[in-house]
């Protein structure tokens, strides 16, 4: 298939573009800021929320399939939340017109967890109220709707997922679930962490290679198998003291404490604390491979490989 990704420079991208020119895709990666060697891809310079750009790059590279990853997650969003609104609303729109004005047959949509609001059950299906609290999760919830719309108005056949909190060998970005993904790096290069989410705060978190897996899962799928455009997918919901205990386990000695932020406990207790992910289950056999001690085990060594290779490129 010839793929296009938006945002291809951020946490997801770091690992789909690679899994995508693996299985043979031509992919064309595309971000602000492009990278110059990158994992087989050719890269281009995008702002999604330039509609004439949108427009240029989807008639010159004809993709059959695009993957939509750019977007201002949770907590940077709630300080800018006009870029937010920007990027996460004014970019999928832009997205989703130039997909259907250049005839491209498929849209994956990556929505959130920070869709829904506070006071549902868990775990918590697809198809409850979504009342969210932050800029992102009000956008990603648009973006939902505009997906379905594409579909049944357009024929553009959009599907996404909504993403649990993602873990990955990466530098946190921005996420209100990012206090996870810091105790593993400042972990290893500092040897502690103070957490911004109290210890006993619990969200849905995913291992990045089941994040990648899903959404090339979701994008293989035979249409008349999907009884929806977006599903719940689940993986582990820990406290993040057994966060700090997995990490420990794994890096012996290092020291995690407990400072809340306002701003980020506050949105990470609107969420569910876990995903109902039947549906995604039923409809196209998805399943989470890690457990939280499964991802330890494989992400440490990964996480200490990329520390290693950023102080080998300091100056
Ligand atoms: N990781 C995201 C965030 O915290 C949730 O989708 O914003």
């Amino acid at each position: 298939m010839n793929i296009l990704l938006t945002g291809a420079g951020g946490q997801i991208g770091a690992d789909l573009v690679g899994a995508l020119v693996a299985a043979g895709h031509r992919v064309v990666a595309t971000d602000l800021r492009p990278q110059a060697a990158g994992q087989g891809a050719t890269w281009r310079t995008l702002d999604v929320t330039d509609a004439a750009a949108v427009d240029a790059v989807i008639a010159d590279e004809r993709p059959d399939t695009v993957f939509h990853l750019a977007a201002i997650l949770s907590a940077s969003g709630e300080r800018t939340p006009a870029q937010a609104y920007a990027v996460n609303q004014t970019g999928t729109w832009n997205l989703l017109e130039a997909c259907r004005i250049h005839g491209v047959t498929r849209f994956i949509f990556t929505s959130t967890i920070a869709v829904y609001g506070p006071g549902l059950p868990d775990p918590c299906p697809d198809d409850v109220p979504l009342h969210p609290t932050t800029m992102y999760g009000v956008t990603k919830a648009s973006g939902e709707l505009l997906c379905e719309y594409y579909w049944k108005k357009h024929g553009l056949d959009c599907r996404g997922v909504r993403f649990p909190g993602l873990i990955s060998a990466a530098l946190p970005g921005g996420g209100s679930t990012d206090y996870a993904l810091f105790m593993y790096v400042d972990g290893i290069r500092h040897g502690g962490y103070e957490s911004f989410a109290r210890a006993d705060t619990r969200v849905p978190l995913m291992y990045m290679p089941d994040g990648v897996r899903a959404l090339l899962e979701l994008a293989a799928a035979p249409r008349p198998q999907l009884s929806r455009c977006v599903y719940n997918i689940a993986a582990f919901s820990p406290r993040a003291d057994q966060i700090a205990a997995s990490v420990a386990r794994a890096v012996p000695g290092i020291r995690i404490t407990y400072a809340p932020d306002p701003l980020r406990q506050g949105i990470l207790d609107s969420w569910p604390r876990a995903l109902d992910d039947r549906l995604a289950r039923d409809d196209w056999g998805w399943r989470a491979a890690y457990s939280l001690d499964a991802m330890t085990d494989d992400l440490v060594p990964k996480v200490r490989a990329l520390l290693d290779q950023r102080a080998g490129l300091a100056p």
